[in-house]
C-alpha cells in the first residue's frame, strides 16, 4: 500500500490526476493538500472525496506546519506536487504571489519530505532514505523559453525562462535539482506541453473560447494567432506522471508531449466549428447557449466573425514544441488521445457540464475578465 500526498488535487491537472490514479491503483490512500485558490474546487472532486481511500486538507504549500502535520498523521511515500500558481496572464500582473508559491511552496514541499524520509546517513555525511519513497515535480516545457519555426525541446534543452510563471516554475525545479544532488533526495521532474480535457479552468484559451461561444461574446485572440502551443489531453499527462512516478529513473527529467503543434488561430477556428457542429447534430447541446435556446436559427451567430484580434500577451513566447523520445523510449508512454479525438470530447465535457462552469466562474471571474480583457 502506497501513501500518497497529491497537492493541487482541486485543480485542472490535478485533479484529473486524482481521478486517474483511484481508479488505476486500487490499494492507495491519498491525502489531497490544496488551498482553494480560484483555480481549484472541491466539486471538482466532489465524487472523489467520498471515497474512504481519500482525505483533503485545506492548506498552503508554502506553511510548514500544515505539510508536517500530513506527514506526522500519515505514512507519506509519495509527494506529487501539482500546486501551482499557473496561469501565464496572471504572473505578469503579480509576479511575487508566483514565487512564493511555485518556489517557497516546492522548497518546503521538499524540505519536510527530506525530515520524514531521511533514517540515518552514509559515510559521507548524506542522508539516506527509506526505501520506495518519491518526490515528483509537475513541471512545465515552458521552463525551456521559445522556439523559433524548428526544433524541439529535449531534457537537455538549456533552461531559459521567458514570463514570470515560466521563471518560478524553473526556480522550483532548480531547487528540485538541489535536493537532489545536496541532500541525495529521490526526486523526478516532469516537463509537460499545454494540456487541454474536462475541468480546465475558463482563464485559459480552450476553455475560454468554448465559455465565449456560448455567451456569443467575442473571442480574444492574442497578436496575430500565430504562437504554437503542443495539446496533449490531459488523461495523458496523468497517464505520464504515473509511469514515471513507479518506473522512472530516480534523479531524471522527463519531458512529456505528443507531437500536436497547433497555431492559435486554428485551434480557435476549430473550437468554433465543432461546437457548432455538435449543436446542430444535437439540439440537446444548444441548451448550453446562453440563454438557452433549442433554436437552429441561433446557431448563425456561431461562426468566424466572432474573432477578434487583441493586444499580444507582454513577452508572448512563439512557440513550444516537445521530444517525448526519452519518456517513449524508457517507459513505454505515447499519447493514447488524438487531438481530432481529444478536442470532440473536451468540447462535449464543457457543453454538458454548465453547472460545473457556472460554479467555478461565480467568485472574482467577472472582475478578472474586464481587468484582463477589457483595456485590450
Ligand atoms: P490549476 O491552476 O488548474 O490548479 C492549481 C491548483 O493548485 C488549484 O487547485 C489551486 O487551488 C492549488 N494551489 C494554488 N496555490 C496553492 C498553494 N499555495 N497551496 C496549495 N494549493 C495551491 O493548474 P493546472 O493547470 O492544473 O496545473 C497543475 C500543475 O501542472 C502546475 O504545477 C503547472 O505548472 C503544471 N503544468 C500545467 C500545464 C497546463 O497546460 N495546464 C502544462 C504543464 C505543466
Ligand atoms: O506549456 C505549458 C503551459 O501551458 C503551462 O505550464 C501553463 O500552466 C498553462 O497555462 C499553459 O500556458 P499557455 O500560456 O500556453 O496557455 P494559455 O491557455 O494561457 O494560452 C495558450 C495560447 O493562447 C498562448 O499562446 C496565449 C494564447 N491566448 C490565450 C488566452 C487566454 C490567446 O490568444 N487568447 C486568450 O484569451
Amino acid at each position: 500500500m502506497k501513501h500518497y500526498l497529491v497537492t493541487g488535487g482541486a485543480g485542472f491537472i490535478g485533479a484529473n490526476y486524482v481521478k486517474y490514479i483511484l481508479k488505476k491503483h486500487s490499494d492507495i490512500q491519498l491525502v489531497i493538500l490544496d488551498d482553494l485558490t480560484y483555480a481549484g474546487n472541491l466539486g471538482t472532486i466532489r465524487d472523489n472525496l467520498k471515497d474512504p481511500r481519500v482525505e483533503f486538507v485545506k492548506g498552503n504549500i508554502v506553511d510548514p506546519q500544515i505539510v508536517k502535520s500530513i506527514f506526522e498523521k500519515h505514512p507519506i511515500d509519495f509527494t506529487v506536487n501539482f500546486a501551482a500558481e499557473s496561469h501565464v496572464d496572471r504572473s505578469i500582473e503579480n509576479p511575487q504571489l508566483f514565487l512564493q508559491t511555485n518556489i517557497l511552496g516546492t522548497q518546503n514541499l521538499l524540505d519536510t519530505a527530506k525530515k520524514f524520509w531521511a533514517v540515518g546517513t552514509d559515510e559521507k555525511g548524506y542522508p539516506v532514505y527509506r526505501e520506495g519513497v518519491k518526490y515528483l515535480q509537475v513541471s512545465t516545457d515552458e521552463v525551456y523559453g521559445s522556439l523559433g519555426e524548428t526544433g524541439y525541446f529535449t531534457e537537455k534543452t538549456p533552461l531559459d525562462p521567458r514570463s514570470p510563471y515560466s521563471a518560478s516554475k524553473t526556480g522550483a525545479d532548480l531547487i528540485v535539482v538541489a535536493y537532489s544532488e545536496t541532500y541525495k533526495m529521490p526526486v523526478n521532474i516532469t516537463r509537460c506541453s499545454n494540456n487541454y480535457g474536462p475541468y480546465h479552468f475558463p482563464e485559459k484559451l480552450i476553455p475560454l473560447i468554448i465559455k465565449n461561444i456560448l455567451e456569443g461574446k467575442k473571442l480574444p485572440v492574442y497578436g496575430d494567432g500565430s504562437n504554437v502551443r503542443d495539446w496533449l489531453y490531459v488523461e495523458d499527462h496523468c497517464k505520464a506522471v504515473d509511469l514515471v512516478l513507479l518506473q522512472g529513473r530516480t534523479g531524471e527529467v522527463y519531458n512529456i508531449g505528443g507531437h500536436n503543434e497547433m497555431k492559435n488561430i486554428d485551434i480557435v477556428k476549430l473550437t468554433i466549428a465543432t461546437v457548432r457542429k455538435l449543436m446542430e447534430e444535437n439540439p440537446e447541446y444548444r441548451k448550453a447557449l446562453k440563454p438557452a435556446s433549442l433554436s437552429v436559427t441561433d446557431l448563425n451567430r456561431i461562426n468566424n466573425d466572432l474573432i477578434t484580434f487583441v493586444k499580444d500577451r507582454l513577452g508572448h513566447d512563439h512557440r513550444y514544441a516537445i521530444d517525448p523520445a526519452k519518456i517513449t523510449g524508457e517507459l513505454g508512454w505515447y499519447p493514447e488521445t488524438k487531438f481530432a479525438d481529444g478536442i470532440v470530447k473536451t468540447i462535449r465535457w464543457y457543453l454538458e457540464n454548465q453547472d460545473w462552469v457556472e460554479e467555478v466562474t461565480s467568485g472574482d471571474y467577472q472582475k478578472y475578465y474586464e481587468q484582463m480583457y477589457g483595456n485590450r
